[in-house]
């Protein structure tokens, strides 16, 4: 019965375009990939859009170096839990190290870290999301934000997309002794941006707080790499931030940095922090070197040409969209590495997406429940390792597509 249920559930998922196949990479990421697809024999090489690794820091040989150093330090797993006997020096020299980078953008803080980014949002959100508070959510938040949200107690708003006049209005009616407004910094789907300069006034002027998650700013946004929080230039007394370790640094892991009496209490209640063990210190170790390149002169030189290249993919699509006038194409609105052509339905963003597999390309349909239905999306995301040739190899294929498919 329940084996019968299920495949009609997934035949229903299949009948709408919405099933999820996976990849198989058979060598190490970066700009060029051999990938095994499920319905290929045998693999192709693929130029990647689609990876988080921003700076191209996943094989940079000095944190490979660090990493096999601490695998010879630190030997391999942890053992335990951070509080049983799992919690070890570069844990600590970690949070350390996170809690000076952010001590002028967010004051009194403290950092702690976690194995990933979704364990860190469902301990923010769990922990301060109690009975007695009310939660402010942007609509296109990310899913981990939004589970968390879901296994909290607080009462739930959701506020649509950026409109910081609804979320006001929201915050006036609120009567919770802690309201907590929630947003991601860099939108996932999207790539545009929290305007975290307003949501600062909002919530003073509401007594709210603001959880910031900036798992696509961190390392990408800001001269040092700070984020979203840095670009704004502000002190961030009433932030509390989710960063993540797997994206721009290139390895694994997250952090949350936020006032000390915050951080304490996410320490001592957390369940995704108490109950899981913690992760290998090799990644810690090897995230130390991480987070130098990162904030010094390496980072800063990606970032820049990152800037450059979306630029360039960003004048290049939206003069290739033109052509198209009566497509019902877009982009979003991005100022960051994540570029999305918004094609509608599902089938089509399939469509283009095969197309571009086809044509040496990987760059993902995004379609349902991912995104809002009827946004399905060919969603890009660009890396400091690309070259303007990768961009306009690209540019050429879409061009291709569009010619034959819209
Ligand atoms: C906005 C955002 N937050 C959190 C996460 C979760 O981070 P992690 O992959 O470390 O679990 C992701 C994606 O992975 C993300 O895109």
């Amino acid at each position: 019965m329940l084996i019968k249920k299920l495949q009609e559930k997934m035949n229903v998922l299949e009948r709408s375009d919405l099933l999820r196949h996976k990849w198989i990479a058979q060598s190490q990421t970066g700009t060029q990939q051999m990938l095994l697809s499920a319905t290929q024999l045998n693999p192709s090489e693929q130029t990647l859009f689609c990876s988080n690794d921003y700076l191209g820091f996943a094989n940079h040989p000095d944190i490979l170096y660090a990493l096999k150093e601490g695998v010879d330090h630190w030997g391999g797993g942890s053992g335990a839990s951070h509080l049983i006997s799992g919690h070890m020096r570069p844990h600590e020299e970690l949070e350390v190290m996170l809690s000076q980078l952010f001590l002028r953008l967010i004051p009194d803080n403290r950092c702690l870290t976690f194995s990933t980014g979704y364990m860190a949002n469902l301990a923010v959100m769990t922990v301060l999301g109690d009975a007695s508070s009310e939660i402010f959510s942007d609509e296109l938040n990310h899913a981990s934000l939004i589970d968390g949200i879901r296994l909290s107690k607080g009462k739930v708003n959701i506020y649509k997309h950026r409109d910081y006049d609804a979320l006001d209005n929201l915050l006036s009616n609120s009567t919770a002794d802690t309201r907590l407004i929630v947003t991601d910094g860099v939108f996932s789907m999207d790539g545009d941006r929290a305007n975290v300069d307003v949501l600062q006034k909002l919530a003073h002027k509401h007594d709210a707080w603001i959880v910031v998650d900036d798992a696509h700013g961190y390392g990408v946004i800001g001269d040092e790499g700070l984020g979203s929080l840095e670009s704004e230039q502000l002190i961030c007394d009433r932030v509390i931030l989710v960063g993540t370790l797997g994206k721009s640094a290139g390895l694994s892991g997250a952090f949350i940095v936020a006032h000390q009496t915050i951080i304490e209490y996410i320490f001592q209640t957390a369940r995704s922090y108490i109950y899981t063990t913690a992760p290998l210190p090799a990644i810690s170790y090897a995230l130390l070197k991480s987070l130098d390149l990162m904030h010094g002169d390496a980072g800063r030189q990606r970032r820049g040409h990152l800037r450059v290249l979306e630029h360039h993919l960003r004048c290049g699509l939206s003069d290739l969209l033109g052509k198209y006038p009566a497509a019902g194409l877009s982009i979003s609105d991005s100022v960051s590495p994540i570029q999305a052509v918004i094609v509608g339905q599902s089938q089509r963003a399939t469509d283009l997406s095969d197309g571009l597999n086809d044509l040496g390309f990987r760059v993902p349909g995004i379609r349902p429940p991912t995104v809002p239905i009827g946004t399905s999306r060919i969603r890009v995301t660009l890396s400091a390792d690309h070259s303007i040739d990768d961009v306009d190899r690209l540019m050429n294929a879409f061009r291709i597509l569009f010619n034959k498919i819209i």
